[in-house]
């Protein structure tokens, strides 16, 4: 993609990113508690631990960037990163709520991070590489600002058709609002563009990381069926796309989504099914 077409692309992501931002601000704490079964495999892989620096990619909501500043403690600093200031509105009154003082926010691209050369012990990334139209040099940003011998870890979603909360949207967004290519507003292929197996430590490799490995985590929580489980996912999946929409169409859409949920019950319970991967690589010394 040549330099145009990445500022493009760039500019267009970072845009609808900040019409999701209030639905994820309001999210924010919701996301926080559903955090830790995510933040836990991302976080051995990228072996944090007390008095590190280290960089949190996409920091959006606020994780994993609030658990690793807590993690790392007074030693330590997180410095959280995001291209859209207004998706990190969450993170910041949390942090100010949970009084961090080892934490600094700011707005950058991970193609350009704001920092000198070997500035990190480790750089991390939840749910955020799949949104950079060049993963390959994403990474070697990353390894630009990590010191050698320092550690890089990736977490994002493996395929779309193997979450169950993104198999009911998809199928809900296409039956009350039409095939998914026409509806410009929700996106439902970018999240899941690393998601083939190989493809993040393909992206690690080529960014010029080492000792790269790639691996599968898939969890099967099962949630009370009566409980709204499924009510920050989808204001967060169809945030920009709900802004547009008429109060009859918003509720067809929900009814839809339940309906597809309730099609999965089993008892008292919703068995839910999601896979995500993680990459890790090392900066070579
Ligand atoms: C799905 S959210 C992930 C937020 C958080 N890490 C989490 O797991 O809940 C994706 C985030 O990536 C950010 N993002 C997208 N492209 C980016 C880029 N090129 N550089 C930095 N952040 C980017 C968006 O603004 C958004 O906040």
């Amino acid at each position: 993609m040549d330099e145009d077409a990445i500022r493009r692309e760039t500019e267009r992501v970072r845009a609808d990113w900040a019409a999701r931002g209030r639905h994820w601000d309001r999210r924010a704490d919701e996301i926080a508690e559903q955090a830790a079964r995510m933040n836990a495999p991302l976080i051995e892989a990228a072996e944090i631990a007390p008095g590190q620096q280290v960089c949190d990619i996409a920091t959006g909501a606020g994780e994993p960037a609030l658990s690793v500043a807590a993690l790392v403690g007074a030693e330590g600093r997180v410095f959280a990163t995001d291209l859209c200031p207004e998706m990190m509105l969450g993170a910041r009154r949390r942090a100010a709520a949970q009084g961090l003082a080892n934490i600094t926010f700011r707005t950058a691209d991970m193609l350009a991070l704001p920092d000198a050369d070997a500035a990190f012990d480790r750089v991390i990334c939840r749910f955020g590489l799949m949104f950079c139209p060049e993963p390959a040099r994403a990474a070697a940003e990353a390894a630009r600002v990590l010191r050698p011998g320092g550690r890089v870890a990736y977490l994002v979603w493996g395929p779309r058709a193997e979450t169950t909360m993104f198999t009911v949207f998809t199928a809900a967004a296409e039956a009350v609002l039409g095939p998914l290519d026409t509806l410009d507003a929700i996106d439902f292929e970018r999240p899941f563009s690393l998601g083939a197996p190989g493809a993040l430590a393909a992206a690690l490799t080529d960014g010029g990381l080492v000792q790269v490995e790639e691996r599968e985590v898939r969890f099967a929580p099962r949630v009370p069926a009566e409980a709204p489980f499924w009510q920050a996912q989808f204001d967060m999946a169809f945030g920009r796309a709900l802004d547009g929409m008429t109060e009859a169409e918003q509720r067809a859409l929900k009814e839809a989504v339940q309906a597809g949920f309730e099609r999965l019950r089993e008892g008292d319970e919703v068995p839910l099914a999601v896979h995500v991967r993680i990459g890790t690589g090392v900066r070579p010394q």
